[in-house]
């Protein structure tokens, strides 16, 4: 596939200045909350979400209490929304930053994936499975969700299938959850995989 222009920064920024975020969901959504609330992940735990956008999850985690939350994004005006926010988010956290280009020291125990992977140009998606095993301490989780459907072209969002996505983490991870969400939100039912991956040690 060809992509008309790429997802670069430019892409991504344009897409926040003219209020074209249909993906922005405005709050943290259920299956990300319930994990969240039943995980059993110490305090200091490091914690990044990439992609992260305007970051409802990272200031979720902030407020519940985890000090080492961190978001890469590569769309300043994402960041500077969580800032202005969470005015007690650390600014050395807000990580304005190329996914594939972040240090893989040291290790972080958590990922959460949200509609970042459907943003990435599909030709990606087994250097963000590379990456994310990279970024991860061993027996450290990828946890989120991925759309278990298509999409109408041009993408962003890009979709797929659970056989195709299994291919790009199972040299990596151990599955524990990759089934269909039971708490989707609405538009969205029936159509994203819960996924909860252990990197193998
Ligand atoms: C569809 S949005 C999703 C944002 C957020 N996860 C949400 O659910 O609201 C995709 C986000 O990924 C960011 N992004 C795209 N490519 C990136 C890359 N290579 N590295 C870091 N962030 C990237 C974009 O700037 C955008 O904020």
């Amino acid at each position: 596939m060809q992509l008309d222009s790429p997802l670069d920064a430019a892409y991504w920024s344009a897409r926040y200045a003219q209020g074209q975020t249909g993906w922005d969901t405005g709050a943290i959504t259920p299956p990300l909350l319930n994990y969240f609330l039943q995980m059993r992940l110490p305090r200091t735990a490091r914690i990044l979400i990439p992609g992260a956008g305007r970051g409802y999850e990272a200031e979720y985690l902030h407020a519940a209490g985890y000090d080492h939350v961190f978001v890469a994004d590569i769309a300043p005006e994402a960041l500077r929304d969580l800032q202005a926010r969470v005015p007690g988010f650390p600014a050395t956290h807000l990580l304005e930053q190329d996914f594939f280009a972040l240090p893989t020291a040291p290790p972080y125990d958590l990922i959460v994936e949200q509609t970042f992977f459907c943003a990435l140009d599909p030709s990606l998606r087994p250097a963000y499975a590379q990456q994310c095993a990279a970024l991860l301490r061993p027996g450290g989780t990828l946890m989120g969700l991925l759309f278990d459907t298509e999409f109408s072209p041009p993408g962003p969002p890009f979709g797929g299938s659970r056989a195709e996505y299994e291919s790009y983490f199972a040299p990596y991870f151990d599955f524990v959850h990759f089934e269909t969400a039971t708490n989707s939100i609405k538009p969205r039912q029936g159509k994203e995989l819960f996924i909860c991956l252990k990197k193998r040690q």
